[in-house]
């Protein structure tokens, strides 16, 4: 690869293309590639003998499958993620963040696109503007890469006419006025044929712009976050005997030297920097983009995920605040639910409070919406579990951009850019109670649980709790009843039984079972309860050992057959929709603390079953 040593000593201009694969976008870098001389000679041999073979334009070299059979070989692998390609010229190296083109891969756009100075939109001069166009540009901008080039590729296969061109350029023009781009620039090409690319094209007179080559060599843009205020994620605390403590990471923004002070963000205490280490040398100053280890003055408490900062610019710490989201998961955004959240090298659990709203990626316009599908982007309110420190996206795209984590897959959900800190959440304070749980539990001689039966509608849910309480209030056990059917009529009688009313259903009625707990009561709930992820939230709400989940477990022909309500039979028929086990899944539980063979014994035999689990625990004495 000629022109490869060059690579560090060159201004770097790092870009991403955006296009489905039919707007030509591997040919357009497979060309670029190949005229800049980086590719390998064994590359280029298979090349000119692949092209033959299988190419879609005669006896030329087809560019695309240089950079398509990377794809291929890429997609055997086990990640799909975005592929970074060097070349350089004599001016500039350059590094292309290059994304697979389908919808379903916008997450990769995203990921790439979150390093990018500069963006090249794709259009396929025959096709025009696609919805797919305006959804990364889009999404470029909201990643705040500020200038773009709009290349309008294929431009022989329309005879060259400038009419076609302008009009394209019009279109996105006035599509782009509504976002916050500073330059976009549009050039027509032909990737095939290399027009305007290195050279400028002899058979388009009437353009006089630069060539695409030409304007990446000049484009002015630099890494702004040396510029910021300094900030380093901890992504470990490096101790290899007890003489040495340093903190490593990546410096997200700024500078740091030693001698300068900083904070350790959540706890707000300062210390200050003893030495900078890179790469095993101590230096004098390194800036954002640097790998480093400091080791501070103090002996204080920091651990991975805590950010350091310059204390007289420090970061928000909040635990609420407002993001946008690009929801990259075939599993639905669910308000409520619990996802974790990794910002900068920080993993906290998360819940979406409020899905404001949702934005038409057309029209750019705001849409009301209870969730999100898959590419769909939102605007939201999230409330993490602890405070966290974070900037916002707009001032360093480091520490404000984030993913959310799916807990029961552990895949990636979602992309999100945080906008501001929500102020309400830091004007609360949790109050100091003096009589305490402890105390009320105390006063009725009992200690304090939630029970939850969880099952299918029809189970025996209703049935065995009611003979438990029963039971346990003839025993002396303060005792409530929290009823799916009954909460209903009530305080969620505003929910139905979509997954998303389903989910704050759950949401609510934990809040309300952690307050009896709070009373010293036995909360007794009997809901169907159908997703892990809210039954593990309400588990999470308690402390160890005060939650005991009850699957009461009955086989869903059994519910058919039963059918006290006569749900199943209307389900069936299809005049209820969403009805658990039938068109909504249940999720059985893996390790429910109690399971009853429902069906198998008489309620009276399951409840005592229960009665025996909770003496076992130690929640009720034995008699
Ligand atoms: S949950 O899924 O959100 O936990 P919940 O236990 O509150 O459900 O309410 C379930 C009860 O609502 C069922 O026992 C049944 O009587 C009634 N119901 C009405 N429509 C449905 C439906 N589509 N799916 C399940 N239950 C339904």
């Amino acid at each position: 690869m000629s022109g490869d040593a060059n690579h560090f000593a060159l201004p770097t201009l790092r870009f991403l293309t955006c296009g489905s694969v039919d707007d030509g976008k591997s040919t357009l870098i497979g060309r670029l590639l190949y005229e800049q001389k980086s590719i390998f000679d064994d590359q280029m041999s298979a090349l000119e003998r692949d092209s033959k073979k299988h190419g879609t334009v005669g006896d030329d070299i087809d560019f695309a499958l240089l950079v398509d059979g990377l794809e291929a070989e890429r997609e055997q692998g086990i990640t799909i993620d975005v592929a970074y390609r060097y070349f350089s010229t004599k001016k500039r190296a350059f590094v292309v963040a290059d994304t697979p083109g389908h919808e379903q891969f916008t997450r990769n756009m995203a990921t790439g696109a979150s390093n990018a100075d500069l963006a090249i939109l794709l259009v396929d001069a025959r096709k025009g503007l696609l919805p797919q166009t305006r959804r990364h540009a889009f999404i470029v901008s909201l990643l705040g890469i500020r200038d773009v080039v709009l290349a309008v590729n294929k431009i022989d296969l329309v005879g060259h006419d400038p009419h076609v061109f302008s009009s394209i350029v019009k279109d996105f023009e006035t599509f782009a006025e509504r976002l916050n781009f500073r330059s976009v620039t549009p050039i027509p090409v032909s990737a095939r044929y290399g027009d305007n690319l290195s050279e400028p094209s002899q058979a388009m007179p009437w353009y006089t712009g630069p060539t695409l080559v030409g304007f990446l060599e000049t484009v002015e843009v630099r890494d702004r976050r040396a510029d910021g205020p300094f900030r380093l994620p901890v992504q470990w605390v490096n101790r290899p005997n007890l003489d040495f403590r340093g903190y490593a990471g990546t410096v997200a923004g700024g500078r740091v030297s030693p001698g300068d002070e900083v904070a350790v963000s959540a706890s707000g205490r300062t210390t200050r920097v003893l030495r900078v280490i890179a790469s095993g040398h101590d230096v004098e100053a390194a800036e954002a983009g640097d790998a480093v280890t400091l080791t501070l003055a103090d002996e204080i408490d920091i651990a991975r995920g805590d950010l350091l900062a310059d204390p007289k610019a420090r970061p928000p710490v909040a635990d609420q605040f407002a993001a946008h989201v690009i929801w990259m998961s075939e599993e639905r955004l669910l308000p409520g639910r619990s996802y974790l959240m990794k910002i900068a090298e920080k993993l906290v659990p998360v819940t979406v409070t409020d899905l404001k709203h949702r934005i038409d990626i057309n029209s750019l316009e705001h849409n009301a919406a209870k969730t999100l599908g898959l590419n769909e982007i939102g605007f939201c309110n999230f409330a993490t579990s602890a405070p966290i420190a974070f900037d916002p996206y707009g001032k360093n795209r480091d520490t404000g951009a984030f993913i959310l984590i799916d807990r029961a897959t552990n895949a990636t959900a979602a992309a999100g850019l945080v906008d501001f800190a929500l102020r309400r959440a830091t004007n609360i304070h949790l109050q100091d109670l003096a009589v305490t749980k402890a105390a009320r539990a105390a006063l009725k001689h009992q200690k304090p649980a939630i029970l939850w039966f969880t099952g299918l509608s029809g189970a025996g849910k209703s049935t065995v709790a009611n003979v438990v309480e029963t039971k346990l209030h003839a025993r002396g056990v303060h005792t409530v009843m929290l009823d799916g059917d009954n909460v209903r009529h009530g305080l969620n009688k505003d929910l139905g039984f979509t997954d998303a009313d389903r989910v704050e259903n759950i949401r609510r009625v934990g809040e309300v079972a952690k307050l009896m707990v709070e009373a010293g009561t036995v909360a007794l709930c009997s809901f169907i309860s159908p997703f892990a992820a809210e039954r593990r939230m309400v588990r999470e709400l308690v402390e160890p050992g005060e939650f005991v989940e009850v699957f009461v477990d009955a086989p869903i022909e059994s519910c058919i057959a039963r059918d006290p309500k006569g749900l199943y039979k209307r389900a069936l028929a299809g005049e209820i929709r969403n009805f658990t086990g039938i068109d909504q899944p249940y999720e059985r539980p893996e390790h429910a603390e109690v399971v009853l063979a429902a069906g198998e014994a008489t309620p009276e035999a399951l409840a005592d079953q229960v009665i025996a689990a909770l003496e076992e625990r130690g929640i009720i004495q034995r008699f």
